[in-house]
């Protein structure tokens, strides 16, 4: 519907009510040009007025000015944007209508299992936390990723018996601090029992009362370190990182991003952070991995909901 360039902010809202109660209107994008008709506010104000009341996805290109106008309307600065959103929402929205596919016959998922996971800490912990190394690697393997050998030890003598189960070489990482080979909480290459337990005497002495114990862990042979992100943001829905890992990641940056469908979800996953996951010709094994549940089922963005 063409208004001319200096349609009033009246005639604007009442364009969007009029097209959005037609039944062969899907979608309205209100395109205005500042500072034409009435000016920025009041179209402004008109927009988001009759976006309410329009029971229909409404979204403004409002030229030049890529601000959101409030929560119900979504606004971008050119209409190729906006028609590049809508596009994505729609895929998503008829993703998101799918039913589930079952996995593939080589990935086994344990769904079940990982729920109780979840939920048992989600009733200890209502406002949700970061999971032990232990439950991590638990959750981590309902899903077929596999987490290095690793043993949760208290103390130097544990750590060295830990290291004997399961064999030279082993790595002895500090439990606490998140960073942890930039204070010293990470030794590779530990070859005897008695190099393990010096290793944790020097490692609790350097870090202090913010290590609350360590993980032995089976040394793999070299590989290429990839690290594997996902956030669970409540407004915006699952976000899935991938990028070159290791104690590099930060400083390489290099990260691709990518909005499901990439696969399935994972329940109540707030936050994870496999990093590394080091790859060889013999597989992937996760070596470093952070696992954050939280009560939070996201909402289906307004825009989706109402694309339905
Ligand atoms: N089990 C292992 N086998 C082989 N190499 C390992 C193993 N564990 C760690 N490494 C090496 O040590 C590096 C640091 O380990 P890790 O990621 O556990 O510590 P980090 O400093 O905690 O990292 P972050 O900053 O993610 O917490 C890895 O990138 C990898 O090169
Ligand atoms: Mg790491």
């Amino acid at each position: 519907m063409d208004l001319t360039a200096d349609a009033s902010a009246e005639e604007i809202g009442a364009a969007v009510a009029a097209l959005a109660a037609s039944p062969e209107v899907d979608v309205v994008l209100a395109v205005y040009t500042p500072p034409f008709g009435s000016g920025l506010e009041q179209t402004r104000q008109a927009l988001s007025i009759a976006a309410k009341g329009a029971g229909k996805t409404v979204l403004a290109c409002v030229v030049g000015h890529d601000v959101l106008i409030d929560g119900h309307l979504p606004s971008y600065a050119f209409p190729e944007q906006a028609v590049q959103a809508l596009a994505h929402a729609v895929r998503y929205a008829e993703w998101r209508d799918r039913p589930a596919e079952p996995a593939p016959a080589s990935f086994r998922v344990h769904e079940r299992t990982a729920r109780q996971l979840v939920q048992q800490e989600l009733s200890a912990h209502p406002d949700g936390r970061w999971l032990s190394p232990a439950t991590t690697a638990r959750l981590l393997d309902c899903y077929g990723i596999t987490m290095v050998e690793s043993i949760e030890v208290d103390g130097p003598e544990a750590a060295a018996a830990a290291s004997e189960r399961i064999g030279p070489p082993v790595v002895l990482k500090a439990v606490g601090p998140v960073h942890k080979s930039d204070i010293g909480g990470v030794r590779l290459g530990l070859r005897t029992a008695e190099e393990v337990r010096q290793a944790y005497h020097e490692m609790s002495a350097h870090i202090g009362p913010q290590m609350t114990g360590a993980t032995v862990q089976r040394m793999l042979p070299g590989g290429v370190e990839i690290i594997i992100g996902g956030v669970n943001y409540p407004a915006f829905g699952p976000l899935a990182m991938v990028g070159m890992g290791g104690v590099m990641a930060d400083l390489l940056a290099d990260r691709a991003f990518r909005v499901p469908p990439v696969t399935d979800p994972l329940g109540m996953i707030a936050e994870l952070d496999l990093n590394p996951v080091i790859v060889s010709s013999d597989g992937a094994t996760t070596v470093d991995a952070r696992i954050r549940v939280a009560p939070c089922e996201p909402p289906p963005s307004l825009l989706l909901r109402r694309l339905r």
